[in-house]
């Protein structure tokens, strides 16, 4: 057996050496061993073509690009808005074959050939669509931030009732649709406004309908 007689070392002189030896292996490391870097996979690039306000035009996209995205980064269409990004305010509103749609719910590459409206295809600040002249005499927005999904979405509500299209609030759906203001809440209860301007946007859109509010 070896001793620290042996060894030529004090026992005060072993019992250091044993304490600093334990400290050390029951120090985990300060830095982890780095892990070598997940390779990063290239964007695949798709070209789409596609008519917004009546204009044709082609893009070459992330084929993981919303619509939106598509719209306000790469066309600077910058009046369909942001809110949520999950479906959830209805701001990002467009028509898309004349059909509403929240367009951060879908890819640009899913729509070749398709016809899309924001709102500036809708009207002009020269030349305001009546429907967005009757937001501002009825004061149909505070902050302005929901409006344009507001509006687009109101242009697809009174179509569908147009058509024929009855809602959850419909009372008997073998009877023509028509208008009515718990209609127009139900269809466009996805079209959140953090202002709380319902009731003003309510008029406006049964003024422009030609309806009582
Ligand atoms: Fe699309 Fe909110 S941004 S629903
Ligand atoms: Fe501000 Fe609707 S006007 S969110």
């Amino acid at each position: 057996m070896v001793t620290t007689h042996d060894l030529n070392v004090s026992r005060r002189g072993f019992l250091k050496l044993t304490a600093v030896s334990a400290t050390l292996v029951a120090t985990p490391p300060l830095v982890a061993k780095a892990s070598a870097p997940a390779a990063v996979r290239p964007p695949v690039m798709q070209k789409v073509a596609f008519e917004v306000n009546g204009k044709e035009t082609s893009l070459t996209l992330d084929t993981r690009t919303t619509l939106l995205d598509a719209l306000r980064e790469h066309m600077q269409l910058t009046g369909t808005k942001k809110g949520c990004d999950h479906g959830q305010c209805g701001a990002c509103t467009v028509l898309l074959d004349g059909r509403r749609i929240n367009s951060c719910l879908t890819l640009a590459v899913m729509h070749p050939g398709a016809k899309i409206t924001t709102i500036e295809g809708l009207g002009t600040p020269d030349k305001l669509h009546p429907l967005q002249a009757a937001f501002v005499k009825h004061d149909g927005y505070q902050c302005g931030y929901c409006t344009p999904g507001q509006i687009c979405s109101a242009v697809g509500a009174l179509d569908e009732i147009k058509r024929d299209i009855p809602s959850h609030v419909t009372a008997d759906i073998t009877s023509k649709a028509s208008f009515s203001a718990p209609e127009l809440r139900e269809r466009m209860s996805g079209n959140i406004c953090r202002c709380g301007a319902y009731s003003n946007i309510v008029e406006a859109v049964s003024e422009y309908a030609g309806a009582k509010a």
